[in-house]
């Protein structure tokens, strides 16, 4: 059904993620809404993360009283306000000025983690003065030295997890962005006249300077520092080469929670628990690497059956709803990841329209776990879902 959106300015008014994705596309030049949206190739595993919700219908409970139902649960052994985090993304700076201090802020306020990448354009000291649980993404670089700085950072700002990312060591094509670029850090003149049509973003994001890859500034030639030239160096200096020695390192090095993030198959979940991970994220990067990539929940529940409690289980990868969050719960994960959203947010309307993405999403959830006849997180479980056999 074709649905009509409304062009208020207040984003506390927007009641979906679809509609902060909305007024994010009005408020951000195309090539900054390109870089926050887009998968790789063909979009087909972007598209297939969203499909694959589909393939679960919920089978509700009636008659239950669920009037002082509640979605607090504790997310790598801490309580949290849902069991939901902030996944790891680069570059938010590019969307709104301080925009990982946003996401941290907003985190903080719902009480949930906050994961920062590697490629963000703030510090974990940073984030650590929000308040928010801090969790560090961590990217391996072909100079150690990117690593050991990293670390030593995260620990000195109190992060208490450290997630390693996986699954991008192969840059994804993301082909828009070849588009927008003529060459690398030099946007089309295109891309250029689009950009003046946003004042408020010049303003906000631009005049400022542009952001910084603080994490690894130190280590890139000068002109690559920010994120206009950082974006096409970057992957140049990943490390070619990553296996499973590099987590047993890891492992020897890092005295807290460590997260595997870049699993999809139950036999590198168990390699994941005979190397000491505490927990591993099932995701496809949000269909930026691979394309034809089968989504998380295809996967889920095999993974689940297959680590016996032993891990903990995040997954993140095309959630939109509370119905998603609690779909993936119900088939046994401990927690999801939350990408996009938080960030359509963050490019509507800053620090309030992450809060609200993340208030979105954690009062549907709430109101999904009523309309199941659930009392709390722990009541979801797998007879609340049937497989769908046709698309609904
Ligand atoms: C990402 N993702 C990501 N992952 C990571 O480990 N390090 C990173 O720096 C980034 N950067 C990044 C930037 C942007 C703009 C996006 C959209 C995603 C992947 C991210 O952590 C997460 O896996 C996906 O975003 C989850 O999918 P949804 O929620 O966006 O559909």
């Amino acid at each position: 059904m074709q649905r009509h959106y409304p062009h208020h300015a207040d984003i506390k008014l927007a009641t979906t993620i679809e509609e902060l994705r909305h007024i994010a596309k009005r408020r951000t030049p195309y090539f900054v809404y390109e870089y926050l949206e887009g998968g790789a190739e063909d979009e087909l595993t972007l598209q297939r993360n969203r499909e694959a919700f589909l393939g679960y219908c919920f089978v509700p409970r009636t008659l239950i009283d669920t009037a002082t139902r509640h979605t607090q649960r504790p997310v790598l052994g801490i309580d949290a306000g849902f069991p939901v985090a902030i996944a790891p993304t680069g570059s938010n700076g590019m969307l709104w000025r301080n925009g990982d201090v946003c996401l941290a802020r907003a985190a903080a306020k719902a009480n949930i983690p906050f994961c920062l990448s590697t490629l963000s354009n703030a510090s974990p000291h940073d984030i650590a003065q929000t308040g928010a649980r801090l969790w560090m993404q961590l990217y391996l670089f072909k100079n150690p030295a990117i690593t050991t700085d990293i670390l030593a950072r995260a620990l000195d700002a109190n992060a208490e997890a450290l997630i390693v990312t996986t699954d991008a060591q192969v840059f994804g094509a993301r082909e828009w962005n070849a588009r927008v670029f003529r060459k690398p850090g030099q946007l089309t003149l295109k891309a250029q006249l689009d950009a003046l049509r946003y004042p408020r973003w010049l303003w906000n994001v631009l005049r400022p300077g542009l952001p910084d890859f603080v994490n690894v500034a130190a280590f890139l030639p000068s002109y690559a520092r920010s994120a206009r030239h950082g974006v096409s160096v970057i992957p140049t200096l990943l490390a070619p080469k990553i296996d499973w020695d590099d987590i047993a390192r890891l492992r020897e090095r890092w005295p807290r929670k460590l997260i595997i993030k870049g699993i999809l198959c139950a036999a590198d979940a168990r390699r994941a628990i005979t190397l000491g991970a505490d927990g591993i994220v099932l995701t496809n990067h949000g269909g930026r690497q691979l394309d034809s990539c089968v989504s998380p929940m295809d996967v889920l529940a095999e993974v689940v059956q297959a680590a016996q409690n032993r891990l903990t289980i995040l997954i993140d990868s095309g959630f939109r709803r509370g119905s998603d969050i609690a779909k993936a719960l119900a088939l046994g994960a401990d927690g999801v990841l939350i990408g996009r959203p938080t960030l359509y947010g963050l490019a509507a309307g800053g620090e309030a329209g992450a809060s609200q993405a993340l208030t979105i999403l954690r009062s549907e959830l709430e109101r999904v776990l009523g309309q199941l006849g659930c009392r709390q997180i722990a009541d979801l479980t797998p007879d609340l879902l049937r497989r769908a056999t046709q698309s609904l």
